[in-house]
């Protein structure tokens, strides 16, 4: 993995580190030696983390603290890591609240809409640009299997999830031949804080068992190495992705992992007359 800061260093940026798959970015990537931009809304969590990392691995590391789901502070982050040269951005921050769409509270799904589309378009749009102004560099951005096709009971999450998935997949077809990679991520559920004990969802009794953080990562930084466009961890996974998107109709394959959601959302969250 040392390929990574050769090819990508010296500086990474990720978003949504510091917790579950971003946090596990950070320490694979600081093991490699990269420096390291952290962001999230706290702070505190995340000046700890590059604490023990800059003590442990040798590195320089930056703290920003933003809540992206805000616009105008996504558009504001650049300025404070133009001084920096960031070869490799982890566009991973993302949230959800399941439910059928008319029992999520309106602001609630403005915001998740905003934070799961727009900082993805912007950090790829600035980043992609600057980048092939030092003619390599490299972008993730983290997508969902929920955006493989329109899911019920998290609607704007399956949306926004697609729309992730369609702007990383097109854009790497433009930055083909520029030295610039892109790879959209599209995990399945993964052992993270976000897929523990909550009131809207229960993830124990979905079909699939949670992958480990640290292989959906690890994989995630070999498939950005070759420039894979879309990289979806695990075999299972792969078999769901592959059975949903080839073997069957939209249609069948939405109503098939609707009924999955169906089962783990609670019956107060779902739509009744
Ligand atoms: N875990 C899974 O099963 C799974 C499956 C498919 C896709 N994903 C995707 O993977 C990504 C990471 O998820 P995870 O499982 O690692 O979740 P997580 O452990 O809950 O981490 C989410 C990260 O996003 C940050 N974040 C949330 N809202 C934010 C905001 N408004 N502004 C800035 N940062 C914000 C959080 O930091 P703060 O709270 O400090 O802001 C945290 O660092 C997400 O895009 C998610 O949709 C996860």
């Amino acid at each position: 993995m040392k390929k990574v800061k050769s090819k990508f260093g010296p500086w990474a940026l990720i978003t949504g580190a510091s917790s579950g798959i971003g946090e596990e970015f950070a320490q694979q990537l600081a093991r490699t030696g990269l420096n390291l931009v952290l962001v999230a809304r706290r702070g505190d969590v995340l000046q700890e983390t590059t604490d023990y990392l800059s003590k442990t691995h040798n590195i320089k590391t930056r703290v920003i603290s933003a809540d992206l789901s805000d616009p105008q502070t996504v558009d504001a982050l650049p300025e404070k890591v133009a001084d920096i040269d960031i070869g490799l951005v982890i566009s991973n921050a993302g949230a959800d609240s399941m439910g059928a769409l008319i029992k999520v509270d309106p602001a609630v799904l403005r915001s998740m809409y905003s934070l799961n589309t727009y900082p993805h378009l912007a950090f790829t749009r600035y980043f992609s640009e600057r980048m092939l102004k030092r003619k390599a560099g490299a972008i993730v951005l983290v997508s969902s299997m929920a955006g493989l096709q329109g899911t019920a009971f998290g609607a704007n999450y399956s949306a926004a999830k697609a729309y992730i998935l369609n702007l990383g997949e097109a854009v790497n077809r433009e930055l083909r031949d520029t030295g610039i990679n892109l790879t959209v991520l599209v995990p399945g559920p993964t052992d993270t804080p976000a897929v523990g004990p909550r009131d809207d969802i229960d993830f124990s009794k979905m079909p699939v068992s949670p992958m480990k953080v640290s292989a959906v990562v690890r994989g995630t930084l070999k498939a950005v190495l070759v420039n894979k466009p879309v990289y979806v961890p695990g075999v299972m996974n792969r078999v769901l992705a592959f059975v949903t998107r080839r073997a069957m109709s939209r249609s069948t394959a939405s109503a098939m992992m609707s009924a999955m959601m169906k089962k783990a959302v609670p019956d107060h969250l779902k739509v009744t007359l």
